[in-house]
């Protein structure tokens, strides 16, 4: 029988049946099940990421720098685990339910945009990157830096008008500190007190070093002939470990050592006796400043050997340095 010409080209034969398709009375709410299961797991791994995960999530709690960038990170953490349970889940739910058959060679249908999903992406995506964004930033106002190396002019200080300055002096290979409220003295020693804040002036007399006290959550860039200051408030007595993380040469990974909090009583009487014992090599030191002329100091040890006083008190040279005259 004769009928008119076909408009429209042959129809395709019709696509597998899209998962959770209106109409298909077989198939179970896929959606629902999913958001399901995500809320749940979500609600279940958040709980144990931040409290269960969160109070051993580097780098503790020693001072108050450490404890707050340990809650920047709980926080964060939390927020992470429903995005990865979501992806997880979803993966594991179509690895399970939407299985090709073996002898299922032909291609998912062509999706063309999704008003819905992409309204619902970008607006999540968006509020969850501005709230970050206003998240770091106080975070970082209110605790002076977080711990951070400032520069010469921090914006961000302590309340406190007493504050304890302990210079931190980077060379090849060894960090020195300076206390510049007990005389000046220099030692390899680094004492910090109790509940006390702390103002780290970070310099180098060398190359770029990194002054890394990990458990204080301290991290400042020591830099020739700049100051780079750094807060921290101790908050646990005990000791941390100080590292340099910035590649400085062949010593580098020797730049390792530990500090000590103690209470504020056992700091005074450490700090007077070590101003009174090194005395006599304070004053033949240069003269307590924010940065020094690497060229000058770098005399300082023949300076000291003439005087028949070389190394003394962790000066300079750290013990087992083969340069040591
Ligand atoms: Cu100093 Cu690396």
């Amino acid at each position: 029988m004769a009928t008119e010409a076909p408009t429209s080209p042959p129809e395709p034969p019709e696509p597998p049946e899209p998962p959770g398709a209106p109409g298909s009375a077989a198939e179970p709410r896929h959606g629902l099940r999913l958001l399901v299961a995500w809320v749940v797991a979500s609600v279940i791994g958040c709980l144990l990421v931040y409290l269960v995960w969160g109070p051993h999530l580097p780098p503790g709690d020693m001072s108050s720098s450490a404890a707050n960038q340990q809650f920047d990170l709980r926080v964060l953490g939390t927020i992470a685990t429903p995005v990865f349970l979501g992806v997880l889940i979803y993966m594991g739910y179509a690895l399970t339910f939407w299985r090709a058959e073996d002898d299922d060679e032909t291609d998912g249908p062509p999706i063309h945009g999704n008003a819905k999903i992409q309204l619902t992406w970008i607006a999540a995506t968006t509020a969850i990157v501005l709230a970050l964004a206003a998240f770091g930033t106080v975070e970082l106002v209110t605790v002076q830096g977080a711990g951070a190396g400032e520069g010469p002019q921090p914006i961000w200080k302590p309340g406190s008008s007493s504050i304890l300055q302990v210079q931190v002096i980077g060379q090849q290979w060894s960090w020195t500190y300076r206390y510049p409220q007990f005389g000046g003295f220099e030692t390899a020693q680094l004492e910090l007190p109790l509940n006390e804040p702390v103002q780290f002036n970070v310099t180098s007399l060398d190359v770029i070093h990194g002054f890394w006290a990990y458990q204080l959550g301290v991290k400042a860039d020591a830099n020739p002939g700049v100051n780079n200051v750094a807060y921290t408030t101790p908050k646990h007595p005990g000791s941390f470990v100080v590292r340099c993380d910035e590649l400085c040469g062949l010593w580098h990974g020797a730049m390792f050592d530990y500090g000590k909090v103690v209470t504020a009583a056992a700091f005074q009487t450490w700090a007077q006796q070590t101003e009174t014992q090194l005395a006599s090599v304070t004053k033949i030191l240069p003269p307590y400043a924010l940065t020094y002329d690497p060229t000058a100091i770098a005399n300082l040890g023949k300076v000291l050997v003439q005087l028949g006083i070389g190394g003394a008190g962790g000066g300079y040279y750290p013990p087992n340095d083969p340069e040591q005259p």
